[in-house]
C-alpha cells in the first residue's frame, strides 16, 4: 500500500485537506508531529499520477511516499452517511444502501480507493447541477470521473449515454462496478483515455477538477460542448476561480452555486 504524507505547517490545515480530497483521497489521517501537521492518505499506486492529483502545492509543503504493508483504517466508513443533495436525489454509501424507503432518486457509490462519495461539497454541488441541466437523450461527457457518481445521476436522471474519464484507473473501475450496481452499466463508457482523444460533441460537460487542471483542459472542455450544450464545472474555490473563467473564454456564466468555500458553475456558450 502506497501512502502519501504530506507535511504543513497548521495553519494549512483546512487547505491541505481539502486539496487531499479533491485529489481523490477517501479517508485521510491527522499526525501531530512537532508542531506540524502530516495528513496521510492514499492516492495512486503511481506516485507520479498521485503528485499530477496533487497539483502544485506551497513552497512550505512536503509531501513524501511510504510503503506500509495494511491497508488504512476502514472506520471512516462507519461515519459515512446519505447525502440529500435535493428533493429527488440522494447518493448513499453502497454499504447503507436498500432496506429502507426513499421517494428520491437514490445513487449507490462504493468509492473503492476514488473520489465521489458524495460527501465532499463539490460532488454535491456538480450533482444537483447535472440534475437541473440534463435532459432526456442528453449525451454527457463526466471528465475526471471519479467513483463515477456523476454519470450515474445523469443517467437516472434520463440521459441516453455517458462518456465517464479519468486518469486513475481505480476510478475507471470503480465507474463500472458502481454503473453496474445502479443499473446503468449498458449506458456508461468508461475508460482512461485522455479528454484530448475524446471525438464529438456533449449535451452536457462536467468536470469536477481542481483549477489548474481545468485551465489545462479548458480548450478541450468547450471543444466536446455541443453548440447548445452545457458546461458545470467544480473543484474551484468560491471567489477565486477568474482564471478558470477566462481560460473558458467563449462561455458564459449561467450560474454559480457555493458550498463550504467551493463552488461549481454553469455555463454556456
Ligand atoms: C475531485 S475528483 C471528482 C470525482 C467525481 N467526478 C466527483 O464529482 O465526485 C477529480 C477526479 O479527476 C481526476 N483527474 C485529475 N486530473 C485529470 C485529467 N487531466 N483528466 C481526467 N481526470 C483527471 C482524478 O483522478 C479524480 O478522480
Amino acid at each position: 500500500m502506497r501512502v502519501v504524507e504530506v507535511d504543513v505547517p497548521p495553519a494549512d490545515a483546512e487547505l491541505a485537506t481539502d486539496r487531499l480530497w479533491s485529489a481523490g483521497a477517501t479517508a485521510i489521517e491527522e499526525r501531530d508531529v512537532g508542531g506540524r501537521l502530516v495528513y496521510r492518505t492514499i492516492l495512486a499506486t503511481d506516485d507520479d499520477v498521485s503528485l499530477a492529483r496533487l497539483g502544485p502545492l506551497p513552497d512550505a509543503w512536503t509531501v513524501r511516499f511510504v510503503d506500509e504493508p495494511d491497508a488504512p483504517s476502514e472506520a471512516w466508513r462507519d461515519f459515512a452517511e446519505p447525502i440529500v443533495v435535493n428533493d429527488g436525489l440522494e447518493i448513499r454509501p453502497a454499504w447503507l444502501a436498500g432496506g429502507d424507503r426513499s421517494d428520491r432518486v437514490v445513487v449507490a457509490i462504493e468509492p473503492a480507493g476514488s473520489f465521489g462519495l458524495g460527501d465532499h461539497p463539490t460532488t454535491r454541488l456538480s450533482a444537483g447541477a447535472v440534475w437541473d441541466v440534463v435532459r432526456s437523450g442528453d449525451e454527457v461527457l463526466d471528465v475526471g470521473c471519479g467513483s463515477g457518481v456523476l454519470s450515474i445521476v445523469a443517467l437516472q436522471r434520463g440521459a441516453r449515454r455517458a462518456v465517464a474519464i479519468d486518469v486513475a484507473e481505480a476510478a475507471r473501475e470503480a465507474t463500472v462496478q458502481n454503473a453496474r450496481s445502479n443499473g446503468v452499466a449498458d449506458r456508461v463508457d468508461a475508460s482512461c483515455r485522455p479528454l484530448a482523444d475524446i471525438d464529438g460533441t456533449f449535451d452536457v460537460v462536467v468536470a469536477n477538477i481542481l483549477a489548474p487542471t481545468l485551465v489545462e483542459l479548458a480548450d478541450d472542455l468547450c471543444r466536446t460542448l455541443a453548440a447548445e450544450g452545457t458546461l458545470i464545472i467544480s473543484g474551484i474555490l468560491a471567489g477565486r476561480h477568474d482564471h478558470v473563467l477566462a481560460a473558458l473564454g467563449p462561455l458564459r456564466v449561467i450560474e454559480t452555486v457555493e458550498c463550504d468555500g467551493w463552488a461549481a458553475v454553469t455555463l454556456r456558450r
